[in-house]
C-alpha cells in the first residue's frame, strides 16, 4: 500500500489526494491500466461518460479484491450540447454510468462542463443534489466551473459543491480560483496535472528541482500539487510511470523549490476555456 494522503470534503467524505485518470485510455485497455494502478496503490479512479471506458474501468473494479469502501470512484455527466438537460435526462445518464461501471454508487459525480451559455447547468446541478441525497453519489461536484457559475449554483441551491475539477498545473496554477475554493470549502482537483506530459516535464527549472531531490520532473510536479492542497489525477498507460506517479511521499519541496515552480506560470491553458466550450 502507498502512503497517499487524503483530504476531507465539505460533507465529511474522505478523498485520496492522488488518483488515477483514464481520459484517452481505450475501453479495452482501461481494465489493465486501472488494475495496474490499483496494484500500485491508487484507490481513486477518475473516469467520465465521454471517455467511453466506464465498462473497462468497472471490470477492473469488479475483479480486484480491494473492498469497495476503500475505493473512490469518480465519473462525470456528459451534458452534451445536443439536448437541453432536464432532471429526467440527468437521472437517466447517471443510471447508465452506474450500470456501465457495475456499481450501485459512485463516490463522486461531477458535471463535466458548465456550458454556461446554455443556462441549464443549474437544473443539472439541482439533480446532482438530489442524487447525493439518495446516497447513490457519496459526494457531488462540478468540473470546469469558473467563479460566476460556482456563485450561481451556491446561491440557487445553498448546496456547496464538494469538488471543482479544473485544468491546473505549474503553467496554469489557477491561484484566484483556488483561493475562491478555499474560502467556500470546495476541494480543488487538478486535471492534466502533469501538463499532459508535454513541454512542462522538459522544463529546465523542474529538471533542476528534480535533480536536487533525486526525483523525476513528474514526481516534483505531483508533489507540488499535494503541497498546494490539490487533488491530482495523473493519467498514464505506462506501468513504470503509473508507479512513479504515486511515489511522491517521503520528501518535501522547500520554499526555494516552490518559488522556482511559481515562476513557471505562463497563464496558458492546454484545454478549452470553459466560457467557450459547448461541443457535443
Ligand atoms: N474534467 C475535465 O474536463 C478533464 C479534462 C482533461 C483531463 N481530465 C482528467 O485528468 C486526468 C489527467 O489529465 P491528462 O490525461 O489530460 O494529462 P496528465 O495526467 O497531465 O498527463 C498525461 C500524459 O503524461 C504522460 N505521463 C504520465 N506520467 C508521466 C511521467 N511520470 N513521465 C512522463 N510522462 C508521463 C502520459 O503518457 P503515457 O500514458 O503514455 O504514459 C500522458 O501522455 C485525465 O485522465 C482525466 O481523468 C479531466
Amino acid at each position: 500500500m502507498s502512503n497517499v494522503p487524503s483530504i476531507t470534503l465539505n460533507n465529511g467524505v474522505v478523498m485520496p489526494q492522488l488518483g488515477f485518470g483514464v481520459w484517452q485510455v481505450p475501453d479495452d485497455e482501461a481494465t489493465a491500466a486501472v488494475t495496474t494502478a490499483l496494484e500500485a496503490g491508487y484507490r481513486s479512479i477518475d473516469t467520465a461518460t465521454v471517455y467511453e471506458n466506464e465498462v473497462g474501468t468497472g471490470k477492473a473494479l469488479a475483479s480486484t479484491d480491494i473492498a469497495r469502501e476503500e475505493l473512490f470512484v469518480t465519473t462525470k455527466l456528459w451534458n452534451s450540447a445536443s439536448e437541453t438537460w432536464t432532471r429526467e435526462a440527468v437521472l437517466r445518464e447517471f443510471d447508465a454510468s452506474l450500470e456501465r461501471l457495475g456499481l450501485d454508487y459512485v463516490d463522486l459525480y461531477l458535471i463535466h462542463w458548465p456550458r454556461a451559455m446554455r443556462e441549464d447547468y443549474v437544473t443539472i446541478y439541482r439533480t446532482l443534489v438530489e442524487i447525493a441525497g439518495s446516497g447513490r453519489a457519496k459526494a457531488i461536484g462540478v468540473s470546469n466551473f469558473k467563479q460566476p457559475q460556482l456563485e450561481r449554483v451556491i446561491a440557487d441551491t445553498s448546496f456547496v459543491p464538494a469538488v471543482n475539477q479544473i485544468e491546473l498545473h505549474p503553467n496554469f496554477p489557477q491561484a484566484e480560483l483556488r483561493a475562491f475554493h478555499a474560502e467556500h470549502g470546495i476541494a480543488t482537483e487538478a486535471w492534466s496535472p502533469l501538463g499532459q506530459g508535454r513541454g512542462l516535464l522538459e522544463d529546465p527549472t523542474l529538471a533542476r528541482v528534480a535533480a536536487k531531490h533525486g526525483k523525476s520532473p513528474a514526481q516534483i510536479v505531483l508533489r507540488w500539487h499535494l503541497q498546494l492542497g490539490n487533488v491530482a489525477i495523473p493519467k498514464s498507460v505506462t506501468p513504470s510511470r503509473i508507479k512513479e506517479n504515486i511515489d511522491v511521499t517521503g520528501f518535501e519541496l522547500d520554499a526555494d523549490d516552490l518559488a522556482a515552480i511559481a515562476g513557471l506560470d505562463t497563464g496558458t491553458r492546454l484545454g478549452p476555456d470553459p466560457d467557450e466550450f459547448d461541443w457535443s
